[in-house]
């Protein structure tokens, strides 16, 4: 019997690319549909050189029914991934239209899709943005909604498709996965993270802080009620993520309904505790000034992880100091992301392909 061909979307990005190679590592066979608007090909090029297995790449929007239909007819998928959407808090307050078309129409474009294929096992990127800031720590997933900004209600609204579709039709599988704060890069140094233009998360910025290609983080407030004042996350591998994707997965094909569960480590870590690991993941310093609190954060937030562990078996391996020493080693290696030619692997790693 051949391995189950799974449908990736938006497999080509950050977080996308990484569960490529756990789902080839799990002997599964990923097939990906991208629009390329924010990831790049090559990333899979690079999944190849880790896994020994290029997933193919079907170029195409999950808002178009009829690249859909022939991408099931094609392949023949037996579950789907669905991590394709837009992520960008600020654009989804300037352009609801484009997030919740994106976003809201794009998943029910799949989920259509899906049924005129009889393919009913769905695993969905979803966010702990649904929970707002007004939750106490740790989140736990019984928590109520309360997104702040369009792009998390996006999500709130894709959640609450996804559950009455369980409860209508008993033959759906589906989980719905509430990433924390995934960060770091494949152990290899081949895959990581390449925002365009200037990078709105904390991770990137430090890394290019570190590698002298900006002057100084800015630390959104150090205001807060917090052990610091700085802001806390819950950061967690993006390994650890796309594991827990394939977790998720074993749970849905095996059982019917609704499973929603937080992807995080359970622990948060200050914007000047993350600086810290960094500079001792890198031996080198990383200037940082006190910014302004930037609108609409939470001063602190973290994963409640029982959940995960009780219904999926999982839970996060990796530790900030891996987090951030796996981020370095793919900034190092890849200071113009993908433009750059394949750089040689860690002493040590394995990789399949050679
Ligand atoms: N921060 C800084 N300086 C920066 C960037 C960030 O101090 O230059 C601080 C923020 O204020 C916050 C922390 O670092 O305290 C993390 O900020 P990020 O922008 O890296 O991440 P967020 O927690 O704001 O949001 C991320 C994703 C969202 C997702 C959310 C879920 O960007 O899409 O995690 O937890 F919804």
């Amino acid at each position: 019997m051949s391995a189950p061909k799974i449908l990736v979307t938006g497999g080509a990005g950050f977080i996308g690319s990484h569960v490529c190679v756990a789902l080839i590592a799990a002997g599964l066979r990923p097939v990906v549909m991208d629009t390329l608007v924010n990831s790049d090909p090559r990333s899979l090029q690079r999944v190849a050189r880790i896994t020994g297995v290029e997933p193919p790449l079907v170029r195409g929007d999950v808002r178009d029914a009829v690249a859909l239909d022939r991408a099931f007819a094609e392949h023949g998928f037996d579950a789907v991934l669905h991590l394709a959407g837009l992520k960008a808090v600020g654009q989804s307050v300037s352009d609801p239209i484009g997030y919740y078309d994106v976003n809201v129409a794009g998943s029910l474009a799949l989920v259509r899709a899906m049924e005129r294929a009889g393919v009913r096992t769905l695993i969905f990127s979803s966010s702990a943005t649904v929970y707002g800031s007004t939750q106490r720590s740790p989140i736990r997933e019984s928590a109520p909604y309360a997104a702040v900004n369009p792009y998390g209600r996006t999500k709130v609204m894709v959640e609450r498709l996804l559950a009455d579709l369980a409860r209508a039709d008993g033959r759906w599988g589906i989980a719905c996965l509430r990433f924390f704060n995934p960060i770091g890069a494949h152990e290899s140094g081949l895959l990581g993270e390449l925002p365009h233009g200037p990078p709105d998360n904390l991770l990137p910025y430090v890394s290019q802080v570190a590698a002298g290609e900006r002057c100084h983080v800015v630390v959104h407030g150090d205001d807060y009620e917090t052990p610091d004042g700085t802001g806390v996350r819950d950061y967690v591998h993006v390994m650890d993520v796309a594991e827990g994707h394939v977790a998720a997965l074993r749970h849905a094909t095996t059982h019917r309904g609704l499973l929603t569960v937080n992807l995080g480590t359970g622990r948060g870590a200050s914007v000047l505790e993350v600086i810290s690991a960094f500079e001792r993941a890198s031996g080198r310093t990383v200037a940082w000034r006190v910014g302004p609190r930037r609108p609409g954060d939470a001063p602190a937030y973290w994963a409640d992880v029982q959940h995960a562990r009780d219904r999926l078996g999982w839970h996060a391996r990796r530790g900030l100091d891996q987090m951030c020493a796996d981020s370095w080693r793919w900034q190092l290696g890849n200071p113009r992301g993908f433009d750059d030619p394949d750089p040689a692997l860690p002493a040590g790693f394995v990789s399949a392909s050679t």
